[in-house]
């Protein structure tokens, strides 16, 4: 598929997390599937490209999903109305053993796939269930929309019913070997990732073993981390042996470094500690404001994290998270550092829109490389919105019009999608 051309329109991309650019009626210069930069006139070498014109629409980099949990997206919107625990055994256990059955799998993943083809995310970072099957049939539709994505066979051999649970850390790893094997040179785009559910999730032989899988195939790793007060007292009973949660993914070898790129979704209650090692290894905290709304987990220290530079993105977390959409995870981690600041620590400032931005395309697009901009050498990932049924009578800078957008948009105003140079909606 050709992956040369221009794009045209008002074009909106994070620099770094206190600063969009905005540039009207400018054109990004696709080769390869690799930006070459944005113009206000064309370059001369590049006169020859097809020019695609999107007129007045504004064009935005893809966004990125950090945290997300396909086998609870048909249980979206329902339960919610407890904690992480017992929501975890009377909503998303029993859900998630129905991916047992492929035909389920088929038909609830390709719902799946469907909203977050439709939908502005690009990229995520996606959790399976622990069925090797299902995983894969996963992975397949995925490809075929052409979004990019690892994706996670979920590994737990305790601490859940029987019905889902894996039998040992043996039936665990054997069955993880066999589906990295089948999978991790399948695709262009769909990569497979280590995903130990949680620590209360995984024995000690488990996540051993999974350690050495990282090893031998240099995957890259997904967990939870610090989500909910009840979930890490446990893991201090769990792992009376570690400093501190972070430390019982560390002590196994599954907690970044260079050559374990790790992402833990939520870190609410991370201590100094614990935020100390996290940077010091560069894993990358997928921030889930929703989840943590609806599953009463709490507001995450985000201001923190983005004072020390640490790797922070955003993510939706279904089911945890009611709403696949990253321009409501935006909304949702300003309006909650909000009330984190009037309500429990004045020190720590709101957010704005341009550190909202920034989370949702290059702080958590670095997860994929050079992921999350239209700079020079960046893979080619945007969305194309149409405003113009949010009609206004005053003047709008371009800034506003995406301010609004982040605010209002819905799936409704997307009218292009390209992911690494690839046009996947038309
Ligand atoms: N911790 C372990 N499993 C899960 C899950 O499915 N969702 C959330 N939010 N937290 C978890
Ligand atoms: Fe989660």
């Amino acid at each position: 598929m050709e992956k040369n051309f221009i794009l045209k329109g008002n074009v909106c991309y994070s620099k770094d997390k206190e600063n969009v650019i905005t540039k009207e009626n400018a054109y990004i210069i696709c080769v390869n599937g690799i930006s070459k930069g944005v113009f206000e006139v064309i370059p001369e070498e590049y006169a020859d490209l097809a020019l695609i014109d999107y007129g007045d629409c504004l064009i935005v980099p893809g966004l990125i999903d950090l945290h997300i949990h396909a086998p609870q997206f048909a249980y979206r919107g329902l339960g919610m109305d407890m904690e992480l625990l017992d929501w975890l055994n009377e909503h998303a256990f029993p859900e998630e053993a129905k991916y047992a059955d492929e035909d389920y799998a088929k038909k609830a993943y390709g719902m799946f796939v469907e909203d977050m083809k439709k939908g502005a995310t690009t990229r995520a970072c996606i959790f399976a269930s622990r069925h090797v099957g299902g995983t894969g049939i996963l992975m397949e539709l995925l490809d075929q929309a052409g979004l990019a994505a690892y994706v996670g066979k979920v590994n737990m051999d305790r601490n859940a019913p029987d019905y889902l649970r894996e039998k040992d850390a043996q039936e665990s790893l054997s069955d993880t070997r066999e589906w990295i094997e089948d999978t991790q040179n399948r695709y262009v785009k769909v990569k497979p990732m280590l995903t130990p559910r949680f620590i209360p999730s995984c024995t000690d032989d488990l996540m051993k073993g999974l350690g050495e899988l990282q090893k031998e195939y240099q995957l890259p790793v997904q967990s939870h981390l610090s989500e909910n007060p009840s979930e890490i007292k446990w893991v201090q009973e769990l792992c009376p042996w570690s400093d501190n949660y972070g430390d019982a993914y560390e002590h196994f070898g599954l907690f970044g470094g260079d050559t374990c790129p790790t992402i833990m979704a939520h870190c609410v209650y991370s201590d100094e500690a614990e935020i100390r090692r996290m940077k010091e290894q560069g894993v990358f905290i997928a921030h889930c404001p929703q989840s943590n709304e609806n599953i009463a987990s709490g507001i995450a220290p985000v201001r923190t994290y983005l004072d020390l530079d640490m790797n922070i993105g955003l993510g939706s977390d279904i089911a945890g998270g009611s709403s696949s959409s990253i321009f409501r995870a935006m909304v949702d981690a300003i309006q909650v550092s909000k009330l984190r600041w009037r309500l429990q620590d004045s020190d720590l400032k709101g957010l704005n829109m341009e550190e909202a931005f920034y989370m949702a395309t290059k702080g958590g697009g670095a997860f994929f490389g050079n992921v999350g901009s239209f700079e020079e050498g960046y893979e080619l990932d945007a969305v194309i919105l149409d405003d113009k049924t949010l009609p206004h009578p005053q003047e709008l800078i371009l800034r506003d019009r995406l301010e609004r957008m982040i605010y209002l948009s819905d799936d409704r105003h997307i009218v292009g999608k390209y992911v690494a140079g690839e046009d996947i909606l038309s």
